[in-house]
């Protein structure tokens, strides 16, 4: 467990908890499990029924918000989610809601920057162990190190480092508006951490100077382009492929679209085709099917281990003993929101 829950724990038990009794029918439950059952077996939705019930009945006492990241499962995104979305949008939303509890149903990263933007909200992951293979492929100690290699130029750090890396950087961005961000700050060349694959993108679209990290995702890597020729040949011509830029370069060479996971689906509101290959995180193409009722989605199936780790029962724990209250040093929050802060002023990209 992380530093600093343990107290944070130790505070929560001292705190006088009320006792809901959940509803037996919320407003918007019956539609909520119409929608789901498109994707859902009948036994799971009812299997899921109570506890989204309960969940909505915390929330309400607690005063509480869930935003869940678009690679959630659907019984979180479709069941108890009150805001979804890609990184940036999970970042704006925390940003701008009113809510005093916000549950960041997704993974740790993306909770530390909810409460990096709201120091005085209580942030709450309902898994401290939901971590990211690239926030882990890069420390403070190795960003010092990168500016001291390379006097002077400006370090641009995607939103999914910890905020002790996000405090060492100019700014930060998302897949979704990578190039836009490196643009703005007006130089010939960058340091992009850490995800090399999102940096090769932005090079390629940029006539900015990028210089990288081997930082991988686990999830990304695994796809390669002879899995989509596999996949075109079976489908035919109409197959359209959209890929996440997390992915290796022959990968999105191999596609025909390459954005966030937000800009994946903005593709599709505004040309949908028959058939679609996401070439991203598993739970996406389920997520987005219940709202393209006309879309065949071929899925192949690379799953985020650590965003698997929220479930509903760790969502509804997490609401009854606000736990895991994410806590970030203010001296790091405080430099780490200037980064997110410059990132947020520049707002979505082409990339979503
Ligand atoms: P986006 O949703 O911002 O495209 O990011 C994908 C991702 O891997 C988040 O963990
Ligand atoms: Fe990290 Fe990849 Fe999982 Fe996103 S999908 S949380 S980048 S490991």
């Amino acid at each position: 467990m992380p530093q600093g829950y343990a107290q944070i724990e130790q505070k929560k038990k001292e705190q006088v908890v009320p006792n809901p009794s959940p509803a037996a029918t919320l407003p918007g439950l019956e539609e909520r499990g119409e929608r789901l059952r498109r994707v859902l077996p009948e036994a799971e939705w009812e299997l899921a029924r109570p506890t989204i019930a309960a969940i909505e009945e915390w929330k309400r006492q607690r005063h509480a918000i869930v935003l869940a990241h678009n690679y959630q499962t659907p019984e979180i995104f479709h069941g108890v989610a009150d805001l979804t979305g890609d990184s940036l949008a999970l970042a704006q939303q925390a940003a701008a809601t009113e809510a005093e509890v916000i549950v960041l149903a997704g993974v740790h990263f993306m909770a530390e920057t909810a409460k990096i933007i709201n120091p005085v909200k209580t942030v709450l992951i309902p898994d401290p162990q939901a971590g990211c293979t690239l926030a882990d492929a890069i420390t403070a100690a190795d960003v010092r190190l990168l500016r001291e290699r390379y006097p002077g130029v400006p370090v641009v750090t995607y939103v999914n480092t910890s905020a002790e890396v996000k405090a060492e950087s100019d700014i930060c961005c998302t897949s979704s508006n990578a190039v836009e961000v490196v643009e703005s700050l007006g130089v010939p060349r960058v340091i992009f951490l850490p995800d090399e694959y999102l940096g090769r993108f932005v090079a390629s679209q940029t006539a900015v100077e990028v210089i990288l990290w081997k930082g991988h995702c686990i999830v990304h890597e695994r796809f390669t382009p002879e899995e989509i020729g596999r996949w075109r040949r079976a489908y035919g011509g109409d197959l359209e492929v959209l890929a996440h830029p997390e992915c290796p370069p022959e990968v999105l060479a191999a596609a025909d679209y390459v954005g966030s996971t937000s800009g994946m689906v903005r593709h599709l509101e505004a040309a949908p085709a028959p058939r679609v290959l996401l070439v991203t995180e598993c739970s996406m193409s389920d997520n987005v099917a219940v709202n393209f009722p006309g879309i065949e989605f071929v899925r192949p199936c690379n799953l985020c281990p650590y965003m698997k780790r929220i479930t509903l029962p760790k969502i509804l724990d997490s609401l009854i003993h606000l736990r895991y209250e994410v806590a970030v040093d203010p001296d790091v929050a405080r430099r780490a929101r200037r980064a997110v802060e410059r990132m947020l002023a520049v707002g979505r990209g082409r990339g979503g």
